[in-house]
């Protein structure tokens, strides 16, 4: 899960790193309110999962109560790489005497932490890394050792830091393992007027494998701007995709689905016709989770027919097939698309038995999973 800036500064703030919270605000009514409560001067932020904020025009100054309303309402409802911003922090202007970049990450390729840090931080990080890549230092982390007093130095001497920065390497790195995230990253953070260090800016990647470990961090859960179906089929716990074509998809096992996906977008591409999402029904297809699945799909008003696509194992094809059969049953008439199924694997002869003794009107079954991908194609193009 991605942390917006101020949630991430609010991680900050718990870990002790030196950040300035601000107010968060949805409406730009109460911009002016906040702006006076923070001392007039403000920078009026977007809130969004993506950066180049700065960029795109979502960080604004303004320098008086009344500019912090203008300037709220211009940024709030705009667009920043397809995310619609919902949200603006109000934070107090900093006195900025230079602006430093900082990130810890994991380095899969390597087996480690890396830590990347440089003293020409600010909005045109990306020009620097290709311009003056000597200026950024990237200093390899032990994850068996971690980052340590001894570490913190090599890492501030490397980018070039002032000394003070030690203590809030460390505190960055705590926010890293304690709260198990794969990627924390300060750009700027800033050297103020009177010396001190701040950051002014922080992302946050937290790793979903590691949410049970914190029931804290739901509440960072962005309920806005999650898509509906995918929030519900979250909650069933589907592993469900958006994607924005119109056949809907189901299979057993990532691999198979996404390989499903693959052979649906080239037999459609004829007609123009994509996949509308990506849906892993699991090992234990029961007729509950064929259900869910197929009811979250058919939910979709985009889809115009629906791909099944099974490879039975442990999960034998007639428990599969006997799943489609109730699932169409519990939807009635909620199930109103066309459905391709193609079975094979472990018992699938008894499978197409099942499904051919339903009979069911909206269901017809191909032998092969080009095949089926074709028919599933046309029928949304004809649907
Ligand atoms: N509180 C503040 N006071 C003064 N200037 C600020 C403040 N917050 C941000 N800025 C300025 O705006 C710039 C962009 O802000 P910020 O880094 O938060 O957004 P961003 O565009 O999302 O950054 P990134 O490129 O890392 O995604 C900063 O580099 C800094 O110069
Ligand atoms: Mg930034």
């Amino acid at each position: 899960m991605d942390l917006m800036e101020y949630q991430a500064k609010e991680l900050f703030a718990r870990h002790g790193v030196p950040v300035t919270l601000g107010r968060v605000i949805e409406d730009p009514a109460d911009a002016a309110a906040a702006a006076v409560d923070l001392g007039g001067r403000v920078v009026v932020k977007a809130q969004v999962k993506t950066g180049g904020r700065g960029k795109a025009g979502g960080v604004k100054l303004a320098r008086s109560p009344e500019e912090a309303t203008e300037k709220a309402g211009e940024i709030l409802g705009m667009d920043i790489k397809g995310h619609t911003v919902h949200r603006v922090l109000l934070a107090p202007a900093a006195d900025i005497a230079a602006e430093y970049y900082f990130s810890f990450l994991i380095d899969r390729a390597n087996r480690e932490y890396l830590c990347i840090a440089s003293t020409e931080g600010g909005v045109e990080i990306e020009e620097v890394a290709h311009t003056k890549p000597e200026a950024i230092a990237k200093v390899p982390i032990d994850p068996a050792v971690g980052v340590d007093a001894a570490k913190a130095e090599e890492i501030v001497a490397a980018a070039g830091f002032p000394a003070e920065a030690t203590s809030i390497v460390q505190r960055l790195w705590d926010v890293f393992v304690a709260e198990d995230a794969t990627l924390v990253e300060v750009n700027p953070l800033v050297k103020l007027g009177d010396g001190s260090l701040e950051a002014l800016d922080g992302k946050v990647t937290l790793d979903d494998s590691a949410t049970y470990r914190h029931p804290d961090h739901a509440a960072f859960e962005d309920k806005t701007s999650a898509d509906p179906l995918e929030a519900a089929a979250h909650e069933k716990g589907l592993n469900y995709v958006k994607l924005d074509g119109s056949v809907g998809i189901i299979g057993n096992g990532a691999g198979l689905v996404m390989s499903t996906l693959d052979v649906v977008a080239y037999a459609g591409s004829q007609y123009g016709v994509k996949p509308a999402n990506f849906l892993d029904i699991g090992g234990g297809a029961s007729a509950e989770v064929m259900a869910n699945g197929l009811g979250i799909i058919l939910s979709d008003a985009q889809v115009r027919s629906v791909f099944v696509n099974v490879f039975g194992g442990i999960t034998a094809c007639d428990a599969v097939s006997n799943g489609i059969v109730q699932a169409l049953a519990v939807l009635g008439d909620r199930a109103d698309k066309p459905l391709v199924v193609r079975l094979d694997g472990n018992n699938v002869d008894e499978g197409r038995r099942i499904l051919a003794q339903a009979n069911h009107p909206l269901v017809t079954v191909v032998d092969t999973m080009d095949g089926a991908a074709a028919k599933a194609a046309e029928l949304a193009a004809q649907n």
